[in-house]
């Protein structure tokens, strides 16, 4: 299903990029290696949308710097608005995996949208094309996903040199998102990964 939770996460973390982007020149270059990346669906074994792999390399991930990365997954329903996303970012988990939660910045970060479909239509207005890589494979970027499988074949990106987001500094991080319609849990996604950086 165009791995939708993965596409909202990334959303979240482009976003939250976005907002954190400042031209000052005057700084000094820096950059960030993101360690150790993994993954795993977090949701009940009937949820309908399922990632089934995702890779990404080299490890680390430097920004600014390249990125390999590939993908595919599953829903059994179709995906429309409003898809309610709930992320949960914790940074540096104790052996109990409690950690510090990270606050929301403006409506990014351990946040409730009500609507996800809303935020791809803020990042991308519909009526454009979507953004390579997703263009060339005909992979949608806007809801509704209808049921099936998505599939994104190796791609390369390059990782622009941009600030990162201020909430993002050294430490083990884990981003919880959940996906949901109405009174239903439509998936569950989880990832955790390092960050070091000389910022
Ligand atoms: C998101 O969190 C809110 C508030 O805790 C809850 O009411 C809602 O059911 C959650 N939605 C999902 C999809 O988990």
């Amino acid at each position: 299903m165009n791995n939708c939770i993965v596409n909202v996460i990334t959303l979240c973390i482009v976003m939250q990029v976005n907002c954190a982007l400042d031209f000052d020149k005057t700084r000094t270059t820096y950059s960030a290696k993101m360690f150790g990346f993994s993954w795993e669906n977090c949701g009940k074994p009937d949820d309908p949308a399922v990632l089934k792999t995702l890779a990404l390399s080299p490890d680390p991930i430097t920004v600014p710097g390249d990125l390999t990365a590939s993908a595919s997954g599953t829903t059994t329903v179709e995906l429309a608005a409003p898809l309610a996303v709930n992320v949960t970012r914790r940074r540096n988990l104790g052996v109990a995996g409690s950690g510090s939660r990270v606050p929301c910045l403006e409506e990014i970060g351990s946040c409730h949208y009500t609507d996800g479909c809303d935020l791809l239509n803020q990042l991308i207005p519909p009526g454009t094309d979507c953004p390579e890589p997703l263009h060339t494979y005909g992979i949608p970027c806007h809801c509704p996903f209808k049921a099936g499988v998505y599939t994104l074949p190796e791609s390369d990106f390059y990782l622009p040199d941009i600030d990162l987001p201020y909430w993002l500094t050294n430490g083990h991080y884990r981003v919880q998102g959940v996906l949901g319609a109405v009174g239903k849990e439509l998936g569950c996604l989880k990832i955790t990964f390092a960050v070091h950086s000389n910022n």
